[in-house]
């Protein structure tokens, strides 16, 4: 198991997980939606092709996808469909982006 924290605005919730699960997966599980709410239903469904499941991670996990490792790169939220939680990880949900979610400053 491990431990996932989420950030969600002021509020951190506290989730035991097993490894390898997929962190966009246990967030929809927890009704702590990565989407804007224009992409809750136009989004890939965990294909790695449309980017609108980003997060702010804390301890990183090295990027695998393509776009991800872009993401990573240039600053922008890590996918979370991209993301197999391997060890513990705090994630901070982005309740202000509209689609994408902008870049980190
Ligand atoms: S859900 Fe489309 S890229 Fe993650």
């Amino acid at each position: 198991m491990v431990t996932l924290t989420v950030l969600n605005g002021t509020v951190q919730h506290v989730f035991q997980v097993p490894a390898g699960s997929n962190l966009r997966r246990v967030l929809l599980d927890h009704d702590l939606s990565p989407y804007a709410t224009l992409t809750q239903r136009a989004n890939c469904g965990g294909r790695g092709l449309c980017a609108t499941c980003g997060v702010w991670l804390g301890d990183a996990p090295e990027p695998t996808h393509w776009h991800d490792k872009l993401a990573n790169q240039f600053g922008y939220p890590r996918l979370s469909c991209q993301i197999t939680l391997e060890q513990d990880l705090t994630v901070r949900l982005i309740p202000e982006k509209w689609i994408w979610g902008g870049r980190r400053k």
